[in-house]
């Protein structure tokens, strides 16, 4: 299969397009880890023409409150939609379907990640994003590395995976420097994280514990509450927002690209129509473990 599919590599260093080829799930993998962007000019993820036409006519609901239309995978519903809406049940049915499609190409294409991820969200984002008007902290307009304000992920990674499904225009972004760079430049600017010794382990027993009690834990952990505070540190942050190198892409209408976006600085600058899902991927199977957030911050604080 990953002969037949015309994909490149995009790099977020400033040195454009690699010449690289990916050859095996682990040099795909391997690129991810480093910051790369698989980009597939012509997206793996297909639609028919009507349930196409039938998400172009949505609308969301409460675009205030509400950053995107979700799809839960583990629920199998929908949310971010008119519930009274006649047409909840097809968008849940393509939603499923989408999802299902980006599960079984991702079990195969980046095969050494489907050991144990989780299937997370998957989204569909029918506002333009230009002059998109939202709080600072949900701004996506502005540099980031994404991470979870309300599900702990304990140091796993985000890897989310798009199709810009608007028949007429791309969806801009523009990368930064990655991760490592940006925590290695910024250590001295932020607080340190509390230490990661067994908080995943800890924390769950202590949520599930509280949710016995039918008590919602507002759930975080030292690594989770680091990736949040530097989230929004960097939204903040007016020099680093208008003086960062910058990397522009276009993503043209029928295209698909993958990332690890806790890797990657991005921001969104226009577009509209774009379907997207998120697993969260283990820190057991990473292939390149010592370029994860967790591993790199455990260093740069130098947590052993
Ligand atoms: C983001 O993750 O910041 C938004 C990306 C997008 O919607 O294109
Ligand atoms: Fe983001």
């Amino acid at each position: 299969m990953l002969k037949t599919l015309d994909c490149k590599i995009l790099m977020t260093d400033g040195t454009g397009e690699s010449p690289a080829r990916v050859t095996s799930p682990d040099s795909a993998c391997s690129f991810l880890e480093h910051g790369g962007i698989i980009f597939f000019p012509e997206s793996p993820f297909k639609f028919s023409a009507r349930d196409h036409e039938f998400l172009l006519s949505q609308k969301q609901k409460d675009a205030d409150y509400h950053k995107n239309i979700a799809y839960r995978p583990a629920e199998d519903r929908v949310t971010g939609i008119d519930a009274r809406s006649m047409d909840v049940e097809r968008l849940r049915s393509i939603m499923a379907d989408f999802h299902g499609q980006v599960y079984r190409f991702l079990n195969s294409f980046l095969s050494p990640y489907g050991r144990s991820w989780k299937a997370d969200f998957a989204t569909y984002r029918p506002i333009e994003e230009r002059g998109r008007k939202m709080r600072l902290r949900a701004r996506n307009d502005l540099l980031h590395v994404d991470s979870f304000a309300t599900r702990p992920i304990y140091g796993d990674r985000i890897l989310r995976t798009f199709i810009n499904i608007n028949p007429n225009q791309n969806r801009v972004w523009e990368t930064s420097d990655n991760f490592e760079a940006l925590a290695h430049r910024f250590a001295s600017s932020v607080a340190p994280p509390r230490p990661f010794t067994a908080e995943a382990k800890d924390s769950s027993a202590f949520e599930t514990l509280l949710r016995r009690f039918g008590i919602k834990a507002n759930a975080s952990s030292p690594y989770d509450a680091w990736m949040l505070n530097f989230h929004n540190f960097l939204k903040e942050n007016e020099r680093f927002q208008s003086t960062a190198r910058k990397d522009h892409w276009e993503f043209p209408p029928n295209s698909s690209w993958i990332v690890f976006t806790d890797m990657v600085s991005h921001s969104v600058l226009e577009g509209q129509y774009a379907l997207e899902q998120t697993f969260i991927v283990s820190q057991n199977d990473l292939v390149c473990p010592e370029k994860a957030p967790i591993n790199l911050l455990r260093k740069i604080y130098r947590l052993h």
